[in-house]
Order: C-alpha cells, then sequence, then structure tokens
C-alpha cells in the first residue's frame, strides 16, 4: 500500500480520539447578528506527543497591542505548551534600546521554555556600523546569544535557524553552514521522531502575497527539508496566518514539508488591515500534526480558534530525492 495512504488510514483512528466537548452558542447583539462560537477541549493524553504553541512578529513599538498581548499571555499559560516558538520580529525598529526593554520584559511574562530567532526587524536599519559588522549584537544581548537554538523531547527535535542577516531588509537567507548544520541535526534525530524547522522568513508564498517573501536560497531549504524528512516549518514575517506544504510551489519533491506560518500576534500592523491578530497551536501526534490557528476577537477579547487542519505524518520519505537530480532527463524545478 502506498505508504502516505496507509499513513492516512492508520491516523484515522485518531481523530477519533478528540473530543469535542462542547458547543457554547453565544448571541451577539452587535450588527444585529449572531455567531455561533465552537470551543473544543482535547483529550490531550491520548495521542499527543508534544504541543507547540507558536507566535510570531511581536513588534514592541507604538504598534504594539498591550491588551492583546495579556490576553495573549494568559492564553500562552491556560494551553500549557511544552514549548513555546516566537519565530522573528521582536521588535519594530531594533536601533531603539527602549523597544528592546519592552519586548524582554513582555517575554518574561510568557511561558518557558522558548525556542526563539531574529526576524528582519531585529536587525537595526539606521546605525549602519552595527547592520554591517554586528546586525544581531542586540538581539543576542536582550533576546538570545543562540541564534541558532534546537529544543529536544522524546520523539519530538526543533531546529531554529537565524535567516535575518546584517544586509537583510526583508528577504533573508540560511548560509551554507547553517544549513549543514541544521541537515546535521536533523539526520542524527532517532528514526520516527517529528522533525520541525523554525525560521522567521518563507520558503514558500501564501496566497496574495507580494514582494520578496521568499528566502533568497529557498529552493536549497526546501531540498534539504526534503533530504532530511522534515515534518514542519514554523515561520512569520508576513503578518498572515496561512498553512501549506513545500509541495505547492516545488511540485517535483516527493515528500513535502508542511508551512506554519503565523500572523503578527501582538502589532497592529495587519496584513490588509483585515487579518486578525493570530497564533497557532500545533499537536504533535504519532501519526498526525494538527494545528489551530487562533484568531484575536474584539467582540470576546480573546483568541478563538478560527481554522483547524488535521495533516497526516508522512514517516518515511517517499523516495531519496537525489535520485531526482541524479537522472538525466528529470524535469526538477529546483536550482
Ligand atoms: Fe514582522
Amino acid at each position: 500500500m502506498h505508504s502516505f495512504l496507509r499513513t492516512a488510514l492508520s491516523f484515522s483512528s485518531h481523530v477519533q480520539e478528540y473530543a469535542i466537548i462542547g458547543f457554547v452558542k453565544q448571541a451577539e447583539e452587535q450588527a444585529g447578528r449572531q455567531h455561533t462560537v465552537m470551543t473544543q477541549e482535547r483529550n490531550r493524553s491520548a495521542s499527543v506527543q508534544a504541543t507547540l504553541m507558536h507566535i510570531s512578529d511581536l513588534h514592541a513599538s507604538r504598534y504594539f497591542q498591550h491588551h492583546i498581548a495579556e490576553q495573549l499571555a494568559q492564553q500562552a499559560h491556560a494551553l500549557q505548551p511544552d514549548l513555546l516558538v516566537i519565530s522573528g520580529d521582536f521588535v519594530q525598529r531594533a536601533d531603539f534600546p527602549e523597544q528592546w526593554h519592552a519586548i524582554t520584559a513582555y517575554l518574561k511574562t510568557l511561558p518557558q521554555p522558548q525556542l526563539v530567532v531574529p526576524g528582519n526587524h531585529d536587525v537595526p536599519l539606521f546605525q549602519m556600523f552595527d547592520r554591517l559588522m554586528a546586525p544581531l549584537k542586540l538581539y543576542r544581548r536582550y533576546i538570545s546569544d543562540n541564534l541558532n537554538p534546537t529544543f529536544r523531547l522524546p520523539g519530538l527535535l526543533v531546529v531554529g535557524g537565524c535567516t535575518a542577516h546584517g544586509l537583510t531588509i526583508s528577504g533573508g537567507y540560511l548560509s551554507a553552514e547553517q544549513l549543514a548544520t541544521m541537515e546535521q541535526t536533523f539526520q542524527q534525530a532517532p528514526p520516527g521522531t517529528c522533525k520541525v524547522a523554525v525560521m522567521h522568513h518563507q520558503v514558500i508564498e501564501p496566497p496574495g502575497a507580494h514582494g520578496d517573501i521568499r528566502i533568497a536560497n529557498d529552493r536549497n531549504v526546501v531540498r534539504m527539508f526534503e533530504r532530511c524528512s522534515v515534518d514542519l516549518m514554523l515561520c512569520g514575517h508576513v503578518h498572515v496566518p496561512h498553512v501549506g506544504n513545500t509541495r505547492g510551489l516545488f511540485p517535483d519533491i516527493r515528500r513535502g514539508t508542511i508551512v506554519c506560518q503565523s500572523g503578527t500576534s501582538t502589532s497592529s500592523r495587519l496584513r490588509g488591515g483585515r487579518s486578525p491578530n493570530s497564533f497557532q497551536l500545533i499537536q504533535i501526534h504519532l501519526h498526525a500534526i494538527e494545528i489551530m490557528t487562533y484568531g484575536y476577537r474584539t467582540t470576546t477579547a480573546r483568541f478563538e480558534p478560527v481554522q483547524e487542519y488535521i495533516l497526516p505524518r508522512v514517516e518515511t520519505p517517499i523516495d531519496p530525492v537525489a535520485d531526482l537530480y541524479d537522472q538525466p532527463g528529470q524535469s526538477v524545478n529546483m536550482q
């Protein structure tokens, strides 16, 4: 049986372990409409191997919305993730120490452990000397000295990669050395480990995205993910929540990596003014990855579950990706 189909069938039994505990019907008079709010609780102990909470693009500055940030912290503690991932852009303008002071204080209100990577806004814009010679000096001083962090639990490996460098304006990249280190770390994981990569920048373009959304060497990164059987990539940058797969942009790859992009969790810099502040709760199961996007709702003043994806984990590579490049005459859309 095709391994992907086998995985999907195996997963179906686990779906039943989710219990929709309650449906709360909440009448709202505003605008003369009624909304139905569905709340879900899950039986975590049955099949969940690990729970990640993913937030991004906090942007400490005048754009930082304190009431939403406080609510985010409250819900983060209530959800009790095994790991809180923050995928960059801690400040709006890295040149200003007061923004670093503010975000440092806020991070202390969020649950631990945290895995963090910098974004392009965490590199100074105006201080050209620092930008070229020590672009992440302040990030390292205030947030973390480790630009490529790792986190391990039994059955889980999370590896962060810094894509924001000195000349980064918007799009970033992973250096050859970073790619090699990440690949070595992923390859050394025991069989069956759920492998998660974290970067600020994207490797695929979500619908409606404009400009240089993807990192410069996106194809090399996607190819490395494929070789290492990376299950999931977490990123931010675009300020819109989105879930996709590397197969969507690189159709010649066989296995693919789920791409989970968080919107800005606390900033008023909403793309087009329409996408709500958001975060994602990711539950890793033996045979599936469940992603719930939470969006901030002004009528309830809290983040509510708005969109859920339950995606099968591909247990083994369908084919070694190297075969694609070794066969002459193959059409391969990756350079
Ligand atoms: Fe951002």
